[in-house]
């Protein structure tokens, strides 16, 4: 299944819902991971502020595209 969440407008909270998604659904869905189509990485971030961290579960994220555009942190 692919779930997509995308909008054109900034701020609405797609970042939080596929993240807090990917985290409740990997304790499912062993194959749960995060395909990153947000040139700012956002989803990267916090996979790996996660992991930093030490916070379980760990989300796989896969990012499509090589053109990046670091968001500043924290978002
Ligand atoms: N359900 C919610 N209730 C309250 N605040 C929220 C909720 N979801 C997200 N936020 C807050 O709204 C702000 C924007 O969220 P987020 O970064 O996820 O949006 P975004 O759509 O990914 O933004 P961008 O367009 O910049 O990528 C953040 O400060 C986040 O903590
Ligand atoms: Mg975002």
């Amino acid at each position: 299944m692919i779930i997509s969440i995308a909008n054109p407008k900034g701020g609405v909270g797609k970042t939080t819902l596929a993240v807090n998604l990917a985290t409740t659904l990997i304790s499912k869905y062993s194959d749960t991971r995060i395909l990153e189509l947000d040139l700012q990485r956002s989803s990267s971030l916090w996979a790996g502020y996660r992991v930093e961290r030490g916070i379980t579960p760990e989300i796989p994220v896969a990012v499509v595209s090589s053109v990046c555009y670091p968001a500043h942190y924290p978002l």
